[in-house]
């Protein structure tokens, strides 16, 4: 099925808030943001791509895109971090998404870096936090679940919540359909909270 092409009215006159998204995985929204970033008028630059896993398949993205990418080992933390915020600096920096990134960052990262940073969730906040939601969703028998987009702060899921997407749970959902369906929302929802943060 052919996706439908997002359409952006932010207007920015070309100048693009320098972003760096960190991941941990597939990378399969790292890939959304890269295409919706192509367009004009929308509000951020990909400038740099973070990744704390050597072999993370978003990397591949982030090459074939030529966008700038880096690998750094997050099992020492303190060490990943200082390095991370090096990096942030060293290339300007100004907005930081994560998309998949599987470790909590520390109060001290979130308030050295001056600037914005948000996530994707695959439930819908507040509701189902941390690790294995499409299992816990399921479990509780819930009918809706979703995505939310979320402002990081020192706690784990629970910064300000930017946007929200529900969908119904099928009666046959499993865990696999229904990682899926969140995903393709995802997709969608991350770059659409982008557009409405710079609003
Ligand atoms: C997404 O469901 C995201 O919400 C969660 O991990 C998954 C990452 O997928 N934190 P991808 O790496 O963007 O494909």
């Amino acid at each position: 099925m052919k996706k439908k092409k997002l359409k952006f009215q932010v207007k920015l006159n070309g100048k693009k808030i320098k972003t760096c998204v960190f991941i941990s995985g597939a990378g399969s929204n790292l890939r959304s943001l890269i295409n919706c970033s192509r367009d004009y008028n929308f509000p951020i630059k990909i400038a740099l791509i973070i990744s704390n896993k050597a072999n993370a398949k978003g990397l591949l993205i982030a090459k074939k895109y030529h966008i700038k990418h880096k690998f750094i080992s997050s099992l020492d933390k303190k060490k990943f971090e200082r390095n991370c915020l090096m990096e942030l600096k060293k290339n300007q920096i100004k907005f930081l998404c994560l998309a998949g990134f599987m470790k909590v960052l520390s109060k001290n990262f979130i308030n050295s870096f001056r600037y914005k940073i948000i996530n994707i969730h695959p439930s819908l906040l507040p509701k189902y936090k941390g690790l294995n939601t499409h299992k816990r969703v399921l479990k509780n028998k819930e009918i809706y679940s979703g995505c939310a987009v979320h402002y990081v702060t020192t706690s784990l899921d629970s910064g300000k919540i930017i946007a929200k997407k529900k969908i119904l749970i099928d009666k046959n959902e499993t865990e696999k359909s229904l990682g899926i369906k969140v995903l393709n929302q995802e997709h969608i929802l991350y770059p659409q909270s982008i557009i409405s943060i710079f609003k």
